[in-house]
């Protein structure tokens, strides 16, 4: 008998929740041809994120990285009252390194170097190769960089886009407020491989520190806080 399941989604056995993403739950599941844990993250078909989280991996498949979150499978879903559903099979990892962040012993002390150096290095290898590629990421938040073991790889493309000619309007911005670049916070629409640095910068910090003084939702209240704690600031500077 054929090993392969006629439908595609009874392959995968559904476990637990292992995060929550904006548009739905990010399961652990059984890949039961292989067996091994996996990760499905379920996504509207059209959502932007979605169609953009397949492009960026259709370029990482052509040039693989130790550094990327390693897309196993993707297949779509039908069920009455949801639509489609683009279902995305990720390999499994440990925790996110916002999780790490909110947890003893990092928070309010900040990793030991040993550790520190090791995410960091990886966050930095994964980065270097998306810019190689010439993709920014756009969103390199600490729950969109996931930890395995003593590795730290970088997941959810789900906001990348081309580091040439790339303009975002100030009220498309749907990327995480306290790793947003001064320049984006100020309106600045064109986007650049630069704005993913400054988001590297704010995960070291709070990665060194165990805490980030302006980690906020609103784009806005992140602004404040850089002017009480650097000055102000203005368009250009
Ligand atoms: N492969 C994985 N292994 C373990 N945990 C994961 C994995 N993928 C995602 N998660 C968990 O689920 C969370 C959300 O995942 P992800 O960022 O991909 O979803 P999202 O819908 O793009 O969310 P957002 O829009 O908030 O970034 C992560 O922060 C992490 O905690
Ligand atoms: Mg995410």
């Amino acid at each position: 008998m054929d090993k392969f399941p006629l439908h595609r989604s009874d392959r995968y056995i559904r476990l637990e929740m292992v995060g929550q993403g904006s548009f739905g739950k990010i399961t652990r599941a059984m890949d039961t041809v292989l067996d091994r844990c996996v990760v499905l993250k379920k996504q509207p078909m059209e959502s932007e994120a979605a169609q953009r989280e397949l492009m960026a991996y259709k370029v990482f498949a052509a040039h693989p990285s130790a550094h990327v979150l390693s897309l196993y499978d993707y297949f779509t879903e039908h069920k009455m009252g949801e639509g489609h559903r683009l279902v995305i099979v990720y390999e499994l990892c440990d925790c996110s390194l916002h999780h790490i962040f909110k947890s003893p012993p990092c928070r309010g002390n900040g990793l030991a170097p040993p550790k520190f150096a090791a995410y960091i290095k990886g966050t930095c290898s994964g980065l270097a190769h998306l810019h190689g590629l010439g993709i920014v990421h756009g969103d390199f938040s600490l729950k969109n960089l996931l930890v395995k073991g003593t590795a730290c790889v970088v997941a959810d493309p789900g906001a990348a886009h081309s580091a040439q000619d790339f303009s975002l309007r100030p009220d498309e911005e749907v990327t995480t407020a306290y790793i947003r670049a001064p320049e984006r916070l100020l309106g600045e629409a064109r986007s650049s491989a630069a704005i993913d640095l400054w988001a590297c910068g704010v995960v070291a910090w709070c990665m060194a520190t165990g805490e980030c003084a302006w980690y906020m939702n609103d784009g806005l209240d992140v602004l404040l806080a850089y002017n009480t704690l650097l000055g102000r600031a203005s368009p250009g500077e």
